[in-house]
């Protein structure tokens, strides 16, 4: 009775999708490891430390120690039937070799940050292929370049620069356990990304090992492919061994400066000004907002708390010339502002004192881990008062709401839509991500429900058509893939467009191509045109 249903079954699932059948069949930790051993040569398995299955002492720390997001980590998240930790880039070739030989899905971690936990998590047989042992960062200061494995962080990019020069930086995120392979790959924004772009405008050349096994560079995988791997998320397309970035120059002095407003303190009025300013002024300056809730305390009631920080790359007389001629409502002065180097910046974005010494940047180890969702937004047109003060409403309803806006404009404006997958250039005004956090399973369904009250909310003053999301800041709510990862585009299409607009189109003719049968696939990989009469 049994094997008759699994026969009819396997014979189903086959006129749907190859993938399933594959992994029906034959996918066993046990046959991985044979396989790993014979493409490797390695002749232990069990002690090189780079293969961990769920019988390792060590598989359980492995798993946890860079996935960032509780809600993957609970006893029913289906966990990988084998984690690799490749120490040589063979290893990752064994991995993505052996992981279709024997049915696996392979999912790969690079930082672990991925917000809806793609990198760890998958509801089909998987392997994780966690990187963080391949992160060698080799700085060419007389070229301005750099060669970053992807298991590195930013902070140790960051770090490595900073041993390096005092005059070069890079345009990376501000959190520094974000891992490299996730980061680059999806785009990558930061405090100076209005001057330079996103860590993705700024990659020369990358390493990506395909779906046969094999390594190619810029020149053998050629320029479709090297285009999609920047800001097309890299786990449709291969695994990204290293990328080749190019690195800018920053002068010896910035400054920064945060100023602060309750809503009684007429933080809304000061939103409605920055709205329509903070895109068009100088590039070097960067000026973003934080919103939160303040709790009530003896003497004021629970209200909203507005902080307005920013990062200007140059001394503090320029800088207070700047907010003096653009945003005086603001009211910057000198006793607000310090001057530092921009590796100081980097520690004070990173929640470090600025004077600490950068080797914190060294640690992998998350420095807070939370239950967590965020959702993103962009802003084409100022948001009215009535706008904000319904905003503020629902944001009191969640202690732990926080939104950041983050300007456009400068550099972003200039770099078309096409240049790169990540779309999102002249025309937004600003970027905004909404998050809530929580410490017990048992609070998930409420906050979840609030962050999508707040986003229905939010849909009159944000972009439409599509309602555009930073794909960095993954959000499964905007539809995920049917069919195990093998979707139509029609399907795909719906959280495809938000992420990539018209780009959309490209990255599934370039997956078509290098990853016919859809191997490198997860809830939200690029689907491949499938023949007629299959749903396209
Ligand atoms: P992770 O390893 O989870 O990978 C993310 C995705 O990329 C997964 O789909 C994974 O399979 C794929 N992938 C990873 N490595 C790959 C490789 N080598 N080859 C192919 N595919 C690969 N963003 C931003 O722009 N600016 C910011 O300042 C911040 N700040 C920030 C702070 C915090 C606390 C978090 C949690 C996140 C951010 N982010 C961010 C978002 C961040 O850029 C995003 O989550 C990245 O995808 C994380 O990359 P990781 O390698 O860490 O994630």
């Amino acid at each position: 009775m049994a094997s008759s249903m699994v026969f009819v079954l396997l014979k189903l699932t086959s006129l749907f999708c190859i993938s399933f059948s594959v992994a029906a069949s034959n996918s066993s930790p046990q046959h991985f490891l044979k396989c790993f051993q014979r493409t490797t040569g390695l002749l232990s398995t069990s002690n090189s430390n780079v293969i961990f299955t769920k019988n390792s002492s060590s598989y359980t720390s492995i798993l946890q120690f860079s996935a960032h997001n509780l809600r993957f980590l609970t006893s029913s998240t289906p966990k990988p039937q084998v984690i690799v930790t490749p120490k040589h880039k063979s290893h990752i070739q064994a991995a993505v070799i052996c992981s279709r030989e024997n049915g696996f899905n392979l999912r790969t971690r690079s930082g672990g940050h991925d917000y809806e936990g793609l990198s760890y998590v998958s509801h089909a047989p998987f392997v994780t292929l966690d990187l963080h042992n391949l992160r060698s960062i080799r700085v060419d200061v007389k070229n301005h370049n750099a060669w970053v494995e992807s298991g590195a962080t930013v902070g140790e990019l960051y770090h490595q620069i900073a041993e390096k020069s005092k005059s070069l930086g890079f345009p990376a995120g501000t959190c520094p356990t974000v891992g490299v392979g996730g980061h680059f790959s999806g785009g990558g924004f930061g405090t100076i990304f209005r001057k330079f772009g996103l860590a993705a405008d700024n990659i020369v050349d990358a390493l990506i090992v395909d779906v046969n096994g094999r390594i190619l560079d810029r020149r053998s995988m050629g320029e479709d492919l090297f285009w999609a791997i920047r800001g097309g998320g890299g786990a449709s397309f291969g695994v990204i061994f290293a990328w080749k970035v190019k690195l800018v120059p920053v002068p010896s002095t910035v400054t920064i400066f945060e100023v602060t407003r309750t809503l009684e303190q007429g933080a809304t009025k000061l939103l409605q000004k920055w709205q329509t300013v903070a895109d068009k002024l100088q590039e070097e300056l960067f000026l973003h907002v934080v919103i939160g809730v303040l709790d009530a305390t003896e003497n004021s009631n629970k209200t909203v708390v507005v902080s307005f920080g920013a990062l200007f790359l140059g001394g503090v007389d320029k800088l207070l010339t700047l907010m003096e001629e653009g945003f005086p409502e603001l009211g910057v002065e000198r006793d607000n502002c310090t001057e530092m180097s921009w590796i100081g910046s980097v520690l004070y974005y990173a929640g470090y004192s600025s004077d600490e010494s950068y080797d914190i940047l060294l640690n992998r180890t998350q420095t807070w881990k939370s239950f967590y969702k965020a959702k993103s937004d962009y802003v084409k047109e100022p948001i009215s008062q009535t706008g904000w003060e319904g905003l503020w409403k629902i944001v009191l309803e969640d202690e732990a709401a926080v939104m950041i806006l983050t300007p456009y404009g400068g550099k972003m404006s200039k770099i078309p839509e096409s240049e790169i997958p990540f779309p999102h250039r002249r025309g937004n005004m600003f970027g905004i991500q909404y998050t809530t956090t929580w410490e017990e399973e048992e609070e998930t369904g409420k906050h979840m429900k609030w962050i999508r009250r707040l986003y229905s909310y939010m849909t009159p003053y944000v972009s439409k058509s599509p309602r555009a999301a930073y794909l960095n800041y993954r959000d499964l709510d905007l539809g995920i893939n049917s069919n195990n990862g093998n979707t139509s585009y029609a399907q795909a299409s719906v959280w495809g467009l938000k992420y990539f607009k018209t780009n959309f189109k490209r990255l599934v003719h370039v997956k078509t191509r290098v990853d016919p049968s859809n191997f490198f696939r997860n809830e939200q990989s690029i689907p491949i045109f499938m023949p007629r009469g299959k749903g396209n």
